[in-house]
């Protein structure tokens, strides 16, 4: 039997989960959205091109959840995404409605599916849908970390003019302002990436992979980014369904690592048929770590906001 993928949200970036699902013929998809007709027409469309791509998945949408039922992943994508000037905090109350809704219809739904986060703000959100499924939290992920070290990839290697497959990184931390590139962890098949680099220029791509989301909603200025954000959320897709033990950035729930207890910050992870099956606690520098805890610090914020507003 097929497996099934529901993405919640049929605007830019669960449309575009749902085209990579299929081209990639890794699941049937379920689209869900509370515009209507959105998710029935775009599923619709989608569907049709499987003569064309070659691919043999069911693509339908819907406005309610009964037909998203036994999915072996969700995907939340439902939102709203920043415009010009706003940051993913400013996004905070408005969709942690949203995700809460939606994370407690999609898991009465599909009780044992793994929860797969966008919405930002990305780690708050996380740690909303943990609360609210109640599932253990190696079935709650987030995901930002690939998409921000795709950036940091990008840009490297665009600077040495090398092939992107060759440019391994790692960045960690909340997916905002303080997200931290590991510099250290970063080479170019094997080579160290300061051996390639002046220290100046590497400064510059850090600051860049910071903004990376930022730099597009400056051109789109109607929303941001989406082709990335749904390859990144595609390749974590693709490492669950296949169970292919990929080691990657994500958002998880820590309880002591890295020093940090009770939220979802970005970390190195294993991941594979039953979600996260492993967080890797690397070594950090001093300076590394003090920058991981002022990211956690800036996601704890956040979460202490929703908390206060659970409890009013
Ligand atoms: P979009 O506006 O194109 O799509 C959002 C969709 O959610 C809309 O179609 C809207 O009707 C739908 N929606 C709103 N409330 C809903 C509900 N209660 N149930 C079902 N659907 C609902 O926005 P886009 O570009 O797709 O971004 C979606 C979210 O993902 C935003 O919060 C954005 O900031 C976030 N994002 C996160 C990234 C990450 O790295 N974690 C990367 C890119 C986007
Ligand atoms: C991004 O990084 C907006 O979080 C989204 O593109």
């Amino acid at each position: 039997m097929r497996k099934k993928v529901t993405v919640v949200g049929a605007g830019n970036v669960g449309a575009s989960c749902a085209v990579r699902i299929a081209d990639k013929e890794l699941a049937d998809v379920v689209l869900v959205d509370i515009l209507e007709g959105v998710p029935q027409g775009k599923g619709l469309d989608i569907l049709e091109s499987g003569p064309v791509e070659g691919y043999d998945v069911s693509v339908t949408g819907a406005n309610n959840y009964e037909p998203t039922a036994n999915s072996d992943i969700v995907v939340i994508t439902a939102g709203f995404p920043r415009k010009p000037g706003m940051s993913r905090d400013d996004l905070l109350l408005a969709n942690y409605e949203i995700v809460r809704a939606a994370s407690e219809q999609a898991v009465k739904y599909s009780p044992n599916c793994i929860l797969i986060l966008v919405t930002n703000p990305l780690d708050a959100m996380c740690w909303t849908a943990h609360q609210v499924s109640k599932f253990s939290k190696n079935r709650v992920i987030g995901m930002a970390g690939v998409l921000d070290t795709a950036r940091y990839r990008t840009f490297i290697a665009e600077e040495l003019q090398v092939s992107v497959e060759n440019v391994n990184a790692l960045v960690l931390g909340g997916h905002g302002d303080t997200m931290v590139p590991l510099v250290r962890y970063t080479n170019i098949s094997g080579i160290p990436l300061s051996e390639l680099l002046e220290q100046a220029v590497i400064d510059r791509i850090v600051q860049r992979t910071r903004d990376g989301g930022a730099e597009i909603v400056k051109y789109l200025k109607t929303g941001s980014a989406y082709y990335a954000p749904s390859a990144a959320t595609v390749e974590m897709v693709e490492a669950i369904l296949k169970d292919k033990k990929k080691v990657l950035p994500c958002a998880a729930y820590l309880e002591g690592e890295y020093g940090i207890n009770g939220l979802f910050v970005g970390v190195p992870v294993k991941l594979g048929a039953r979600g996260i099956e492993k967080v890797y606690t690397i070594k950090l520098t001093a300076e590394e770590q003090a920058a991981l805890q002022k990211s956690a610090a800036s996601v704890r914020e956040l979460v202490d906001v929703i908390k206060t507003k659970m409890g009013s």
